[in-house]
């Protein structure tokens, strides 16, 4: 993982070199679309509030858990204790990116989703209510935390979840197999490089043209942005977009000339 500094400079960069949001200047109909009805789109949406107000709950449970800490890899380090309201603050996205990633199901209505890495529950339930007649599976390690999550989904009166709990290195084959077919996944967790490889060579396995993938933290650490570059140069995937804290991937053979787009959000 980068330090905060490099982290902070890499940022800037990113930040300098993007284009700027508005949509100027992007030769592309579907990237200037998305940008001006899903990524520019300032509406406040009814459930935004309900789920952060089951952040601001979770936020202020000092609840000790043990949790089986899966890092950055899938290495199984021994159980141990963290507050709930720790969890909340290091390991949930932001209602930034959470909102985004509601507005893209709302706006694409995927049918079937995937997310790796449930933690609380909180992207989870913005995934969930971008197409209520969608079905989520969603996948935790750490059981303890899993189960929290379905807390919170009961607790919003979200139906349309279904979290599996193990490794990834597990759950992942399996559920593929049953599964067929992804509309959509969001990547977040285990962020080492032959890890990210693999999941999306995975989801690609059982992708369709339309397929989106979304991936967490593609700048976070060298192997994540090494994993970022084999993804944009595999030949499947025709257009990136990069927001720096996530990365977007698109495989529709539709867009014949591959492009990879930088947008300051
Ligand atoms: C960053 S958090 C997910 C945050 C969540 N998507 C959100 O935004 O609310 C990553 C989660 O992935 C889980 N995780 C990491 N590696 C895993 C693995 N190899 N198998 C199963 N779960 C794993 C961790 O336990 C952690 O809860």
């Amino acid at each position: 993982m980068y330090n905060h500094f490099k982290l902070s400079q890499k940022f800037l960069y990113y930040y300098l070199t993007a284009s700027n949001g508005k949509g100027h200047g992007v030769h592309s109909p579907f990237v200037f679309d998305f940008i001006n009805n899903v990524l520019l789109d300032k509406k406040e949406y009814d459930c935004y509030h309900s789920v952060e107000e089951r952040r601001k709950f979770l936020l202020s449970n000092k609840e000790l858990i043990a949790v089986e800490d899966f890092g950055a890899g899938s290495s199984l380090t021994p159980s141990n204790s963290r507050r709930v309201n720790a969890i909340a603050r290091s390991s949930v996205k932001s209602k930034k990116y959470g909102q985004l990633l509601f507005r893209m199901i709302q706006y694409y209505q995927p049918a079937v989703l995937l997310e790796l890495g449930t933690s609380l529950g909180i992207t989870s339930a913005y995934l969930s209510l971008g197409n209520p007649s969608a079905k989520l599976f969603t996948c935790e390690g750490a059981g303890s935390v899993a189960a929290i999550a379905q807390k919170n989904f009961d607790s919003m009166r979200l139906n349309n979840i279904a979290i599996i709990v193990g490794d990834f290195s597990k759950t992942l084959p399996s559920l593929l197999s049953n599964l067929k077919q992804i509309d959509f996944a969001f990547v977040d967790g285990n962020h080492r490089k032959a890890s990210t490889i693999d999941y999306f060579q995975q989801l690609l396995d059982h992708s369709k043209s339309t397929s989106i993938f979304v991936l967490d933290d593609i700048h976070w650490s060298s192997e994540m942005e090494e994993a970022w570059s084999y993804i944009q140069h595999h030949p499947a995937v025709t257009l990136t977009i990069d927001l720096f804290f996530i990365g977007i991937v698109f495989v529709n053979p539709d867009y014949k000339v591959k492009q990879h787009f930088k947008i300051r959000f």
